[in-house]
C-alpha cells in the first residue's frame, strides 16, 4: 500500500557496514572488481568467479552457462504518462477487469452492491488486491496442469482495506462496532479463485469448488525452527504449534512444487499494546526489546481497533497487553505477535492440507519470495526483503537438494516442509565496491550469540527476532526492500527498493541512514515529493551470485535502474536517464515472465502522481556489470564535499524499457501473473481513490476515483465506490505479452 504503514523507523541498530575494516578481503576485492568489469559478457558464459568467493563458499564449480536465448524484442508503443481515472495499455492490446473487491465465490452470496452494505467478506473478494500466481489446471479442471492455459487458479493476496467505503456511512471511531470489524477482519487474507477461457477470454468462476478464502481467522500450522517455541505460545495455541490466519499479506511466490507463497508485511499495525513494559521486565528485556524493533512500543494503537469491537475471542487477539497471570504467556495474547511476519505456504489446489507458516525463512515484514535457478542436487535459494526504512535483504538456502521428480509432486505442502523447514538464512551485506556477502543468522555466529542488545535463546528465537539478528552481524540498510525476482536466464537478483525519505546526507539521528554505495541518492524532487531529501524515486537492485550458485556466500551488484523523472539532474537524480516513456516512481512490484525473460516493474508512488499515475513497465535487463560506475558528490553543512561511488547498470534504451500500462487515479499497481503459454497477464489494480474521508464518503463528487464502475464493471457507474481489482491483458493479434518474435524460454 502507499506510504504509511510500511514507512516505519525501526531500525536504529548502529550498524553502518561501509564503516568496518575488511581488510581481509581486499585481495577478493580486486579479483571480484577485475570481474564485474567483463560479467556482461557472463550471459555468454566467459567469466567464471568460481574461486572468488573466498574461503566461506562451498560451492562447486559452476555449471555450464545458460543457453543464450534468441533475442526478444519489445512489440508495444510505450504508454504515455497519466492522470486519466483509466487502466491505459498500448494500442493492439485490451484491458478487461476479473475479479474486484466483494465480488462472490459462490453463488450463496449475493452479487457487491458497492454501496457499503455488503457483508459476508468470508464468501467475497478482499481488498487491496495485491501479489498473485497464476497455477494451471487441466481441461476438465480436476488436477494441476503446469502447462495449463485455459484453466487455472488465481491466488492473490489481500494486503489492507480502505475502509470507509466498506461501509454505508465510513467508520465508526472506536469503540468498532462488532458489525463493522465482522466485514474488516475477513476482507484481508488470500482468494483463489478458479478463471476459465470462456469464449475465449477469462471469467472468474463462481462457485468453482476450488474457490475459497483464507482469512486473519483461518487455521495455520507453524513450522520450522520456531514451531513449538516458547515465544509462539499463545491463549489460542498453548502448544505454540498453531497460529490464527494471516493479514497484511503483500508479495508472493510461486514455488518450483506449485504451491502459493504469501508475505506477511505490516501486520505489527494490526495490534494494540498497553503500558505492560515494567510487567514485561523493563525496557532491556527482551519481550521488550523484541517488540519495540517490530514496532510495538508500549502505548502504541492499533490501526483497526478491532480490539475494542467486543469482548470475544476474535477481537480480544489484536490486543497484545500483557495482562494474564501465566509466565509462559498462554492465559493472553502477549506473543501474538510472533506468530505474524512469516512466508507462508498454501497448496491452491487442495483446501483440504493445513497452510503453514515457514518459520525457517525468518520474521519480518515479508515482500516477495523469489525461488533461484533451480539445479538439479543443489539447494534452493528463496530470496526475500523486509519493507520498513533500513531494512534488510535476505536469503533462504535449504539444506536439501533440489530434485527435479519434485517438479510436480503427488504431495506438494509437504515438498513444501522437505525444502522450506530445514535452511539457513542469511541476510546482505552490500561493501563500497561492486561486491557483498551473505551472512548466516545463526546462534552459533558470535555476533549473534554475544548481541549485548538482546540475548538470543536459541535458533527458533534468531528466526523469530531476525531484524535483531541481522542488526548484530552488520548487515545493510536498504531503501525499503520490496519485491524481488530472479532472471530466468542469468540467475541475477533484482530487488526494488522503493524510496526511503529517511536516506540523508548528514543523518540526524538513529533511525535516519548515510547515503552509501547500494543507496547513494539523497535529494528533493519537486513538486509533490517532501521537501526534506531523501531517496526519493527508489531503485532497483541487482546481484550475481559469486559462484552463480544459490548457496553461495558473496556476491557481486550493481543498481538496475533508477527511478526518476526525465527531467532531473543527469548528475544526480536521473542517473539511469530515463526518458519520458520510461521515467518512473517508486518501484515495488517486480516479476520476470518465464515464458519471455522480460522484467515487469510496477510503481506504488506518490512522488511523481501530480504527473502521472501509478504504472508497469516491461525492460529487457543486460546483466550485472554491463554499466558505469558514477560518483555522486554531495556538499554538507559544514562546507565540505561528500562523495559516493555507485555501480549501475547500462542506461536503458528504447528498445529495452518502456512503458506497458498506466493505472486509474490514487491506485498502486501491483501483483502480476501469466498463464503459461505467455498470452495472457493478471495485473492488480490495489486502491484506486484510497484518499477518502469519512466526511466525504457519501459525496461521490469527492472520490478521486470511481474505477472500474466507470468502466462499466460492477454497479455505480461514473458514480461508483472505487473498487481494487483484477485485470486481465492480452494481445489483440494472440502474441506473446510485450514481445516480439517466437523466441522464448519456455520455462513453465
Ligand atoms: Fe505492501 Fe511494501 O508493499
Ligand atoms: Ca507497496
Ligand atoms: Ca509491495
Amino acid at each position: 500500500m502507499t506510504g504509511k504503514p510500511d514507512d516505519e523507523n525501526l531500525n536504529t541498530s548502529a550498524n553502518e557496514s561501509f564503516n568496518e575494516v575488511l581488510d581481509a578481503r581486499l585481495s577478493r576485492r580486486n579479483v571480484l572488481r577485475v570481474s564485474v568489469g567483463t560479467a556482461g559478457a557472463a550471459i555468454l558464459g566467459s567469466v567464471s568467479l568460481a574461486g572468488c568467493g573466498g574461503g566461506s563458499d562451498t560451492t562447486p564449480a559452476p555449471a555450464p552457462a545458460p543457453a543464450v536465448p534468441t533475442p526478444i524484442s519489445l512489440a508495444f508503443a510505450a504508454v504515455s504518462k497519466s492522470t486519466a481515472d483509466a487502466v491505459a495499455v498500448p494500442v493492439g492490446y485490451t484491458a478487461t477487469v476479473l475479479y474486484a473487491l466483494g465480488d462472490p465465490l459462490g453463488a450463496v452470496t449475493p452479487e457487491y452492491m458497492n454501496d457499503g452494505t455488503d457483508s459476508d467478506f468470508d464468501n467475497r473478494a478482499g481488498d487491496h488486491h495485491d501479489g498473485m500466481e497464476y497455477f494451471g489446471l487441466n481441461t476438465s479442471g480436476t488436477a494441476r496442469d503446469v502447462a495449463g492455459s485455459q484453466r487455472g487458479l488465481l491466488a492473490m493476496n489481500h494486503e489492507a482495506l480502505t475502509d470507509q467505503f466498506l461501509h454505508a456511512a465510513g467508520t465508526t471511531p472506536n469503540p468498532r462496532p462488532a458489525v463493522e470489524a465482522d466485514k474488516e477482519i475477513p476482507a484481508h487474507g488470500v482468494s483463489i479463485v478458479e478463471i476459465r477461457k470462456v469464449g475465449g477470454k477469462f471469467a472468474y468462476q463462481k462457485g468453482s469448488a476450488f474457490n475459497r478464502r483464507v482469512t486473519p481467522m483461518t487455521p495455520i500450522q507453524i513450522n520450522g525452527p520456531a514451531r513449538a517455541s516458547a515465544l509462539m505460545k499463545t491463549k489460542f495455541s498453548v502448544a505454540g504449534t498453531d497460529a490464527r490466519g494471516t493479514i497484511n499479506n503483500c508479495g508472493t511466490g510461486y514455488s518450483p512444487w506449485g504451491t502459493f507463497l504469501t508475505g506477511e508485511e505490516n501486520w505489527s499495525g494490526y495490534f494494540r499494546r498497553g503500558d505492560d513494559e515494567a510487567v514485561r521486565g523493563g525496557a532491556a528485556a527482551r519481550g521488550n526489546v523484541s517488540l519495540a524493533r517490530y514496532g510495538r512500543a508500549k502505548n502504541t494503537a492499533s490501526r483497526h481497533g478491532w480490539e475494542t469491537a467486543g469482548a470475544d475471542d476474535k477481537y480480544a487477539r489484536w490486543d497484545i497487553t500483557q495482562t494474564g497471570v501465566s509466565a509462559d504467556g498462554t492465559d493472553d495474547y502477549r506473543n501474538e505477535p510472533n506468530t505474524f511476519g512469516y512466508m507462508i505456504e498454501i497448496d491452491p489446489y487442495d483446501k483440504n492440507v493445513a497452510i503453514r507458516k515457514r518459520t525457517a525463512l525468518g520474521r519480518f515484514a515479508h515482500e516477495s519470495a523469489a525461488f533461484g535457478k533451480l539445479v538439479a542436487g543443489r539447494p534452493l535459494a528463496v530470496y526475500m526483503g523486509d519493507d520498513s526504512r533500513g531494512e534488510y535483504i535476505y536469503k533462504f538456502v535449504s539444506n536439501a537438494n533440489w530434485d527435479a521428480a519434485d517438479s510436480n509432486p503427488a504431495n506438494r505442502i509437504t515438498t513444501g516442509d522437505k525444502y522450506l523447514d530445514n535452511g539457513k538464512l542469511y541476510v546482505a551485506r552490500y561493501n563500497p565496491d561492486g561486491t557483498g556477502q551473505w551472512i548466516e543468522l545463526s546462534i552459533s555466529n558470535i555476533s549473534i550469540a554475544n548481541y549485548t542488545t538482546y540475548d538470543f535463546a536459541d535458533q527458533a528465537d534468531v528466526m523469530v527476532n531476525a531484524r535483531l539478528a541481522a542488526d548484530a552481524v552488520g548487515a545493510t540498510k536498504m531503501d525499503r526492500p520490496e519485491w524481488c525476482a530472479v532472471h530466468p536466464v542469468t540467475g541475477e537478483v533484482y530487488y526494488t527498493l522503493t524510496n526511503n525519505s529517511n536516506r540523508k546526507v548528514e543523518p540526524a539521528s538513529s533511525s535516519q541512514m548515510t547515503v552509501d554505495a547500494a543507496n547513494p541518492r539523497s535529494y528533493t524532487d519537486a513538486p509533490t515529493a517532501p521537501a526534506s531529501p531523501g531517496n526519493v524515486n527508489g531503485h532497483i537492485i541487482r546481484m550475481k551470485e559469486g559462484s552463480g550458485d544459490a548457496a553461495a556466500t558473496s556476491f557481486t551488484w550493481d543498481v538496475y535502474l533508477f527511478g526518476a523523472q526525465a527531467d532531473a539532474d543527469l548528475a544526480k537524480v536521473n542517473l539511469s536517464a530515463l526518458t519520458a516513456d520510461q521515467d518512473f516512481s517508486s518501484p515495488d512490484g517486480l516479476w520476470f515472465s518465464p515464458k519471455t525473460g522480460l522484467c515487469f516493474i510496477q510503481t506504488d508512488d506518490g512522488a511523481y502522481t501530480d504527473v502521472t499515475n501509478c504504472m508497469m513497465l516491461i525492460g529487457k535487463p543486460g546483466a550485472v556489470g554491463d554499466g558505469s560506475t558514477p560518483t555522486l558528490s554531495y556538499s554538507k553543512g559544514d562546507g565540505s564535499t561528500v562523495t559516493v561511488q555507485t555501480h549501475m547498470g547500462a542506461k536503458p534504451t528504447p528498445d529495452t524499457l518502456r512503458r506497458f500500462l498506466v493505472g486509474p487515479k490514487d491506485c498502486e499497481i501491483t501483483g502480476i501473473s501469466e498463464t503459461p503459454d505467455g498470452k495472457t497477464i493478471f495485473v492488480n489494480i490495489q486502491h484506486p481513490g484510497e484518499t477518502i474521508t469519512k466526511a466525504n464518503v457519501v459525496d461521490p463528487t469527492k472520490y478521486l476515483s470511481h474505477w472500474p464502475g466507470n468502466a462499466g464493471y460492477g454497479p455505480g457507474g461514473a458514480n461508483a465506490r472505487p473498487r481494487s481489482a483484477t485485470i486481465v491483458i492480452t494481445r489483440i493479434d494472440g502474441g506473446l505479452i510485450g514481445a516480439d518474435g517466437t523466441a522464448v524460454l519456455n520455462n513453465y
